[in-house]
């Protein structure tokens, strides 16, 4: 029997504490109470997949069904001299899944170090940090159809993994449940340190490795963002902007210190953070609503805040950063 919950209060499932209410809630313990529920074939409002609830702002109560994929386990699959493949349940938590890693001497999450959430929905935004992002070591993953019960693996090129995006974020994809996901690790791994400060950062500590390195990016991590517990917050609140070259140009004419990097097909990223911090925002604060004073791409729940607080205070900066530089932020956070 399924114990589908009523009106449950989301506050504690979401990293901004948004107070606000499921009409149904089920968690799913394991791939048996999947295919109960599939079996049971009754049509809902709407569903919605939650993990850790890190990367998501709910408005208002949600008139549908939450499923929540609790399935635990990590397994190693296969082994060369040189990779190993490990197979993790869509339910374990991701910094939990990436310490073990770590523990192992696997390399190629350590950069990916402290994200909030879980490893089932880390692929829907191909999460990433400090040069690394999931695409970069996904094997491929499972999903099951939650009308039809069947049951796909797509690999990483199925995936259509981008920044920021995958083809889970398509409206046709969303009734794929993630159950699980396999990695390619390296035996031998390579440092990726070329981002930022994390060389100085690993120095500074007298740390090696990749145990050192996931030191580094933790710490990092600590100074700069904060920490959901004492204000609520999603991390990056907004995408870093893709641009054409001739806007990419007319910002580092006016700007030459602006950080913009050359990605595919002759476009170029800018700097989210850096835009608004010029726009002097650090620190701004909308009623309970504020931008994070060290890192102005996360904007923070200062106690209690209304989801419409932190969208207007998000719409202001967009309308800030338009007008100073012409330039459209575009939320990366999952506003239900
Ligand atoms: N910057 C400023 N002012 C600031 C902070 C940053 O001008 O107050 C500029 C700096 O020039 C800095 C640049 O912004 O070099 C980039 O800052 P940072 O290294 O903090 O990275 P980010 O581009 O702002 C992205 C991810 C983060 C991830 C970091 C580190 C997105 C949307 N965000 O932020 O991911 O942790 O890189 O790799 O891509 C998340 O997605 O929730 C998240 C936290």
């Amino acid at each position: 029997m399924l114990a589908i919950k009523e009106n449950i209060s989301l506050k504690t499932l979401n990293t901004f504490g948004m107070d606000v209410q499921a009409q149904y809630f089920l968690d799913l313990h394991n791939e048996f109470e999947l295919f109960e529920f599939i079996k049971q074939s009754k049509s809902w409002p709407k569903t919605l997949m939650l993990g850790g609830g890190s990367n998501i702002l709910f408005t208002k109560k949600y008139e549908g069904l939450i499923l929540r994929p609790m399935f635990k386990g990590i397994v190693k699959v296969q082994e060369t001299d040189t990779k190993m493949m490990i197979k993790v349940a869509a339910g374990e938590n991701w910094d939990t899944f990436v310490a073990a890693t770590v523990e192992m001497g696997l390399g190629g999450l350590e950069n990916l170090s402290l994200i909030p959430g879980n490893v089932g929905t880390c692929p829907i935004q191909n999460i990433g940090a400090y040069g690394v992002e999931v695409a970069d070591v996904l094997e491929s993953l499972e999903a099951v159809h939650l009308l039809s019960g069947e049951r796909i693996t797509f690999n990483n090129a199925a995936c259509h993994f981008g920044y920021r995006e995958s083809i889970f974020k398509r409206s046709d994809y969303k009734n794929y449940l993630i159950t699980s996901l396999t990695f390619c690790l390296n035996k031998n791994p390579t440092l990726h340190t070329q981002y930022g400060d994390l060389q100085n950062e690993m120095q500074m500590l007298g740390v090696h490795g990749i145990g050192g390195l996931r030191q580094a990016v933790m710490s990092i991590r600590k100074r700069k963002l904060p920490d959901p517990e004492e204000f609520g917050n999603a991390g990056s609140f907004f995408k870093n902007p893709i641009v054409k070259k001739k806007d990419a140009d007319r910002i580092l004419s006016d700007n030459s210190n602006a950080p913009c990097y050359q990605v595919k097909n002759g476009m170029f990223k800018l700097s989210a953070a850096w835009l608004i911090d010029q726009c002097g925002l650090k620190g701004f604060e909308h009623g309970r609503a504020a931008v994070h004073s060290k890192q102005p791409l996360v904007l923070i729940n200062k106690g209690n805040a209304q989801a419409s607080e932190i969208i207007e205070l998000s719409q202001m900066i967009i309308n800030r950063v338009f007008s100073k530089f012409g330039i459209q932020l575009h939320p990366e956070v999952n506003i239900i």
